[in-house]
């Protein structure tokens, strides 16, 4: 599973460090949220992990049948379920990676802004117990629209004195997931060696592949390049709407969920090649938080990678100007959010 999550250049590289280290079984994940569309792949996927010692399932409803189900995976974590806000800290005590997929997802029809008004309260009262019982641990945010909810989260970490913007993330993987895989659709490359890049936010034309720093090195005509940008941004619509009012992306945000816990996993467990796109806290523009690419490390983000953003293509140039103000709006609405809430 280690092995299928990451690049092909990564994997000699965690061969060699499973053989030299035997890594141990010894991280602890909380997931919240974990009874529902994304939660309980996300949730088995995370129970598949050699690195995972505990895993905590929290929801408001219908955890407990989730967690009996999989705890009986022969796999070394021991899951726990809890139920309702009593429950709550007692699921966050002493983790190190909390996962946030509770919330609403999108109907057809809907943007990931229309969420707001449901999520941004859920999100904030989760963040809150998180500072309160796990304030070192790596929180992932998911839930929509991210580029809002993470600010919250920021804020809410702020109010509490714990705030360490190194160690919280919006969940952006699912957009790197998807390029590389559109990307080698269309130019007919193996899947495993494809890397694209995505930077901005989370929604819309906030999301933004630099399908010029593509891996391998591609060419693209202009009209490809305007159709798979276009297509990545709206792929999780493209999902909604097959969907059909039953939810939004869930198994392969899942997996894509999964790939960023095991890269902070690896991470935590001391691994110096760990890369991955997410939306954070950032210099690299003007705007207080931006989705680029991040070298993770034991204690979060240990360096921005701004070569991404260096040599862009006039196309990406302007869609960065672009998507700027969308993005500053989204951010602001969560800091005002929080900031009236305080
Ligand atoms: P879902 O409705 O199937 O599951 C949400 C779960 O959250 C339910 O089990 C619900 O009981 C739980 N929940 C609600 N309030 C809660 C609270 N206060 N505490 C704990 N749990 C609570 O929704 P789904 O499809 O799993 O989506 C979850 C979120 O993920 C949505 O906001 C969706 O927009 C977002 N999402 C994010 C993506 C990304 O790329 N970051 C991609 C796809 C979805």
């Amino acid at each position: 599973l280690r092995a299928s999550f990451a690049p092909k250049a990564q994997k000699t590289n965690q061969n060699l460090h499973q053989h030299h280290f035997q890594p141990q079984a010894s991280y602890k994940v909380a997931v919240l949220g974990a009874a529902g569309g994304i939660g309980q792949p996300l949730s088995l996927l995370i129970k598949m992990s050699p690195l995972v010692s505990v895993l905590h399932l929290y929801d408001v409803a219908n955890v407990k049948g989730v967690a009996a189900d999989l705890s009986h995976c022969n796999t070394p974590s021991q899951v726990m379920d809890f139920t309702g806000a009593s429950e709550l800290a007692n699921a966050l005590k002493g983790i190190d990676v909390v996962v946030i997929p509770a919330g609403v997802p999108r109907k057809p029809g809907m943007t990931r802004d229309d969420l707001f008004n449901i999520n941004a309260g859920i999100v904030r009262d989760l963040v809150s117990a998180v500072a309160d019982n796990c304030p070192d641990a790596f929180i992932h945010i998911i839930s929509n629209p991210v580029n809002s909810t993470v600010p919250i989260a920021a804020e809410v970490l702020k109010q509490k004195g714990v705030y360490d913007p190194k160690k919280l993330f919006g969940v952006t993987t699912l957009d790197v997931v998807r390029a590389n895989t559109f990307v080698a659709q269309k130019k007919n490359l193996k899947l495993i060696d494809v890397d694209v890049p995505v930077v901005g936010g989370h929604a819309g034309i906030t999301i933004l592949p630099l399908l010029s720093k593509t891996k391998p090195t591609v060419s693209f005509t202009d009209e490809e390049i305007e159709q798979l940008t276009v297509r990545i941004q709206n792929a999780g619509t493209e999902v909604v709407e097959a969907k059909a009012g039953a939810g939004s992306a869930t198994l392969s945000m899942a997996y894509a969920a999964a790939r960023f816990v095991e890269s902070s996993l690896r991470a935590l467990d001391g691994d110096g090649d760990v890369y991955e796109c997410t939306f954070v806290q950032s210099e690299v523009t003007e705007l207080p938080f931006f989705a680029s690419r991040v070298k993770l490390g034991r204690k979060g983000v240990e360096a921005f990678i701004t070569s991404d953003l260096q040599g862009l293509s006039e196309y990406e140039q302007k869609a960065v100007e672009a998507l700027k103000p969308e993005l500053k709006a989204s951010i602001e609405k969560g800091i005002d959010f929080a900031s009236k809430q305080a």
